[in-house]
């Protein structure tokens, strides 16, 4: 049985992992972490599994085996360096960290020797999608890129980590790696960039559209989340790969699905 606590249990997303999890044959959920200020609680401790506040990280992770994080960039800073100290793997999809928190979870997992697998996208077509945008950037290494997200009013980081990690693997593979955040004013001609436009409107899930266009023609390449439930399938593919892993490394969810 696999012991899991998800932090952000009364989120949109941590909700459904929540639940998803309590449909598994082979996971039991052993604990819940949400902020003190949350409006949900009730609801979720009256499963008895929810503890409050900055101090009741450590106490669930008493009994844990994976640590789910999808709360947001600042819990996450304070909350992972905890889970790698306590020896316990952790699955993050948590976006918009930055490159010194990821830097310094890294060097925590190494040190403990534990596993990780961090994502900002835990969708089997998201991740099959980023594969194909290298494969297209490859393919069309002079065509102008740009990469237009649409996401909820209420998410808190722009762009999304999806699209920054789209941006990353074409930049790798066509070198050009200036990015344009949205254009306003007198631009003057677009030059060897990847213009990246963050829409935010009502309760869109995700939609993500790399735009390849060179003088005579386009391809567009979407990918549209119908449903939070394609991300929960993803989290648990992940706890179930991280489950028992303790290689002192951090995976991406390519791994995890087989997909390198
Ligand atoms: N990787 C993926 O596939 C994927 C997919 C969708 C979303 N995401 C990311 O997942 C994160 C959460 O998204 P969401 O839409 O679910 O956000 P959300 O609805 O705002 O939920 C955030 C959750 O985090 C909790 N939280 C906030 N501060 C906390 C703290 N200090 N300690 C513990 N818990 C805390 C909140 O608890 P309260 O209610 O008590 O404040 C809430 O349960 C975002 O970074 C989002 O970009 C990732």
């Amino acid at each position: 049985m696999i012991r899991v606590v998800v932090g952000g249990a009364t989120g949109k997303m941590g909700s459904i992992i929540c639940q998803s999890i309590l449909r598994q044959t082979d996971m039991h959920l052993v604990g819940g972490i949400v902020s003190a200020a949350g409006g949900n609680v009730g609801k979720v401790i009256a499963s008895g599994i929810v503890t409050i506040g900055d101090d009741a990280i450590e106490k669930a992770l008493e009994h844990a085996d994976v640590y789910v994080d999808v709360t947001s960039a600042g819990a996450a800073k304070r909350n992972l360096p905890i889970v790698a100290r306590s020896d316990v793997n952790a699955v993050v999809g948590t976006t918009g960290m930055s490159k010194e928190t990821m830097d310094e979870f890294s060097s925590i997992v190494n040190q403990h020797k534990v596993s990780a697998v961090v994502t900002p996208n835990f969708s089997i077509g998201v991740n099959v999608f980023w594969k194909v945008c290298g494969t297209l950037a490859a393919a069309l290494p002079s065509y102008d890129v740009e990469i237009v997200e649409t996401h909820h009013s209420m998410k808190k980081d722009a762009p999304s980590g999806t699209a920054k990690r789209a941006a990353e693997i074409i930049a790798g593979t066509t070198g050009a790696d200036k990015m344009i955040y949205g254009r306003q004013g007198l631009v003057g001609a677009r030059g060897r960039e990847i213009g990246i436009h963050s829409i935010r409107a009502g309760d869109v899930i995700g939609e993500h559209t790399v735009i390849f266009a060179g003088n005579k023609e386009r391809l567009e390449l979407t990918h549209r989340a119908h449903s939070r439930e394609t991300f929960a399938e993803g989290c648990l593919a992940a706890i179930r790969w991280v489950s028992g892993k303790k290689d002192g490394s951090v995976h991406t969810m390519e791994e995890v699905l087989g997909l390198c």
